[in-house]
């Protein structure tokens, strides 16, 4: 079902990424190099399941929803990679965009995906009030009280050890807040009560953090081909593996996949795809 997902998903992107005119020698070229360079589209997939499990007639008009946080995420990474940031060369197993082209160009084509995100979103086939509160939702999430608190404080703490309430403070803002919106978003899509589309939110909260405690473990553990992006690139990060060393990274990974299994339980038809991500992506 979920590569079903996955190829509609993909289809859609591939046909529906803003396109602008003009004279500029590689615009177009470089605003569609690292959304088209594929990724896990482990954000837009979590909407999309949602919205599958409790009414799959909204699926198509969820689409452009789906998209715009993949656009949202992708301008994260663009920026995340650059020097002043991570300094990474590698990405989605390409090269970089400021690698291909220059600095300029990668913040610009940042810029331009957080900004069309909405765009898109506000295009959604659905009622207008329902976009507004998507909107809503993907700008409190990623914005400076979401996951730029969460890459800031990465970048200002570089080199001065947080303690663990603190790492669990960045990796939830970073990571886990763009997570939860993607939930909560489909849950809001689908008109799920309130009550409901806050567990959904909370328990995105939970998955989030497990994401980038396993993506500390992945840099740690992995190589730059099986990564698709630089590894032991960490060294002077807060990861949970320089906080814990990496066997206990791994015993806190496998307790929270473990705990979030049985709270998946309470997921009615969502439940299967929970258990799905959390057998297949934590590993
Ligand atoms: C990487 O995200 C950055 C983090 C938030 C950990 P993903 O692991 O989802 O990267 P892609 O989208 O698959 O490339
Ligand atoms: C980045 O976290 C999270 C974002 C908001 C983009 P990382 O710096 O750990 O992500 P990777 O390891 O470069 O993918
Ligand atoms: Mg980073
Ligand atoms: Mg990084
Ligand atoms: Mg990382």
């Amino acid at each position: 079902m979920d590569t079903k997902l996955l190829d509609i998903f993909e289809a859609f992107l591939q046909e529906n990424l803003p396109k602008t005119k003009s004279f500029h020698p590689f615009y177009n070229e470089a605003y569609a190099q690292m959304i088209k360079g594929g990724g896990k589209r482990f954000r837009p997939l979590l909407l999309l399941n949602v919205v599958n499990a409790h009414n799959p007639l909204l699926l198509n008009a969820s689409l452009n929803a789906a998209l715009a946080l993949e656009m949202m995420h992708t301008y994260s990474l663009i920026h995340d990679d650059l020097p002043a940031m991570d300094n990474a060369e590698l990405r989605r197993g390409i090269q970089t965009l400021h690698t291909t082209y220059d600095e300029a160009t990668a913040v610009l084509m940042g810029d331009a995906l957080n900004t069309d995100a909405f765009f898109v979103l506000m295009h959604s086939p659905i009622d207008a009030k329902t976009k507004v509160r998507l909107c809503e939702i993907l700008s409190f999430n990623a914005g400076s009280g979401g996951m730029v608190l969460g890459q800031a404080i990465d970048c200002h703490f570089e080199n001065s050890p947080l303690d663990e309430t603190e790492l669990e403070f960045l990796h939830t803002y970073k990571t886990a807040r763009l997570i939860a919106a993607a939930l909560q978003m489909g849950g809001v899509i689908v008109g799920l009560p309130n009550d409901k589309e806050s567990e959904l939110y909370a328990f995105g909260l939970e998955l989030g953090l497990l994401f980038q405690i396993q993506d500390d473990i992945i840099d740690a553990t992995k190589s730059k081909e099986e990564a698709g992006k630089p590894t032991h690139n960490d060294t002077n990060k807060n990861s949970f593996v320089n906080l814990l060393g990496l066997t206990e990274a791994i015993n806190k990974r496998d307790a929270k996949a473990k705990a979030l299994k049985i709270k998946a339980e309470a997921f009615g038809a969502l439940s299967s795809y929970f258990q799905k991500i959390l057998d297949t992506n934590f590993k």
